[in-house]
């Protein structure tokens, strides 16, 4: 089984902040940084440090591209479906507060060019049995799906960021969801994850579905089985990319064949070491460092 995952690369503008700021406020930051990100970019690093073997595919700025297409391939990441195009690459705005909480404003650029002609032909080197993963950063979401399902690839997918787009796809066909407890609020209608739970299991009921609860920890449910892992405790400086660093760890466990409950552990302690580093893909620890 190869990995294949169609997913955005951005360059994060970090702002380091007393607070986020409010609606016409105006605010200084007390540091910037330019990061290397997407949630995309992020887990094909994610999975390659896990140790799993990985093709990312997904489209950069021909001008400014070049530092995303590097970090993927300092990662061990197979590049080759990797393009550049003349516009420029995605980038977003990241505030991040004294706490490591963050958020974010996404600015698509080249993650938003992707079209059918550049989805076939990335999915014709791939075949039944194969693995997609998928976030909602880059055009096409529902085109990527509906094309990977048709060729039997098994599609994990990571709704994130949560839109209309995700909601109007054809989720029947996800082989296995992988959300954080906002996303399962805004799919399923329910607030406590247990009813989260249940419900994406009446609602998909062939899915497995990876639950993260943030710092309290993350479940996996499929069929009749649940299982739960608790966080590690760490002291937060920045979360972004945390919960991308849970879904490559949880994969390239997975697809090695390891139980799902060492899955669930590596994950949950990778994603928690992430949020000691500022930044974002290089902020995903080595397998060395979990081990
Ligand atoms: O999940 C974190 C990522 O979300 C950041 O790297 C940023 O690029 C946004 O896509």
């Amino acid at each position: 089984m190869r990995i294949l995952n169609f997913g955005s690369l951005n360059i994060d503008k970090t702002y380091s902040v007393p607070h986020i700021v409010q609606e016409g406020e105006t605010i200084s930051s007390v540091a910037y940084q330019e990061f290397v990100g997407g949630k995309g970019l992020n887990q094909s690093i994610a999975i390659a440090r896990a140790g799993g073997e990985v093709w990312h595919a997904g489209l950069i700025g021909e001008e400014d591209g070049s530092i995303l297409l590097q970090a993927l391939e300092d990662s061990g990441v197979h590049t080759e479906f990797v393009e550049k195009r003349p516009i420029a690459s995605g980038h977003t705005i990241i505030q991040v507060d004294q706490e490591g909480r963050n958020s974010i404003i996404v600015s698509g650029g080249a993650n938003r060019a992707i079209d059918e002609p550049f989805i076939d032909k990335v999915l014709s080197h791939f075949s039944a049995g194969d693995l997609l993963l998928l976030q909602n950063e880059v055009s096409c979401f529902s085109t990527i799906i509906d094309k990977a399902h048709n060729k039997g690839l098994i599609i994990y997918l990571n709704p994130s960021p949560m839109d209309s787009e995700v909601l109007s796809a054809d989720l029947n066909i996800i082989d296995c969801f992988l959300i954080n407890e906002i996303e399962g609020q805004i799919l399923t209608g329910e607030k406590e994850s247990t009813k989260i739970m249940e419900a994406m299991r009446s609602m998909y009921p062939k899915a497995s579905l990876v639950l993260t609860l943030g710092a309290e920890g993350a479940y996996f449910q499929k069929d009749d089985n649940r299982f739960f892992s608790p966080s590690v405790k760490v002291h937060a400086i920045d979360t972004t990319g945390a919960g991308d660093t849970f879904c490559g760890y949880f994969i390239a466990s997975v697809t090695k064949g390891e139980y799902i409950k060492e899955s669930l552990r590596k994950a949950s302690r990778a994603a928690s070491l992430a949020c000691t580093i500022k930044g974002a893909s290089n902020s995903i620890p080595m397998r060395e460092d979990i081990d």
